[in-house]
């Protein structure tokens, strides 16, 4: 089994890069972001609390996402692997999906972490705001999604970096060269 950790700040092209390898691994994508987002457009009350916080560029609490992974985990048995986008993003995140994938007797196979400069991060989000409207792409916003990422996201790369499972590519360039680094770290595997 396949059990792979996208990582990246927002904007870094996670969900980007998952289309490709679900495409060609058969995975099946778990991504916070996307399970959140479809809460809000069915107006569900978690869709309603969160709205609030991702339109601020924060984070919804760990435990209302950890509840989401454990539910996808639990409804898909019979996956040849998993590609987590947009999560663990705490480490209390990391050592619970650690402890949910023991009670699986699954384990993570690596993290991939797209490395890509500020200024491109900002770039590419300013964009998808104006062609997609997502309500979090507006500046203020944005600043404030990479800033939370920086203070309680990033230490969840040392945390995989010290079970040698970190491997970090440059996430610049065409969105199909970005997926043959990808593809070359996969199979060295
Ligand atoms: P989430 O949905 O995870 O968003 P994000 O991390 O901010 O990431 P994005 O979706 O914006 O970017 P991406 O890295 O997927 O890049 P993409 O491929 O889309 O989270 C949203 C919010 O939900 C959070 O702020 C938080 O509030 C909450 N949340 C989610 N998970 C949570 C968790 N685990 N815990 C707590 N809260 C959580 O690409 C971006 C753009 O760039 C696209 O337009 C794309 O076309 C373009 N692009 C991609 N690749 C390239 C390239 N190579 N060159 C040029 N453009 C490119």
């Amino acid at each position: 089994m396949l059990n792979l950790i996208l990582f990246g700040a927002p904007g870094s092209g996670k969900g980007t890069q998952s289309e490709k390898i679900i495409e060609k691994y058969g995975l099946v994508h778990l991504s916070t972001g996307d399970i959140l987002r479809n809460e809000i457009s069915n107006h569900t009350d978690l869709g309603l609390k969160a709205k609030a916080i991702m339109d601020k560029g924060e984070l919804v609490s760990d435990e209302i996402v950890i509840g989401m992974i454990e539910n996808k985990l639990e409804s898909n048995k019979n996956a040849k692997g998993f590609i987590f986008d947009g999560f663990p993003r705490t480490v209390a995140q990391a050592e619970a999906l650690d402890a949910l994938m023991v009670s699986h007797k699954q384990t993570i196979s690596i993290m991939v972490g797209l490395d890509v400069p500020k200024e491109e991060l900002i770039d590419r989000l300013l964009k998808r705001g104006q062609e997609s409207g997502r309500a979090d792409d507006n500046l203020e916003t944005i600043e404030n999604r990479i800033s939370v990422y920086q203070k309680q996201t990033s230490p969840v790369m040392s945390y995989y970096n010290e079970q040698k499972k970190l491997r970090l590519i440059n996430g610049l360039g065409s969105i199909d060269d970005i997926f043959g680094r990808i593809v070359d770290v996969i199979n060295k595997l």
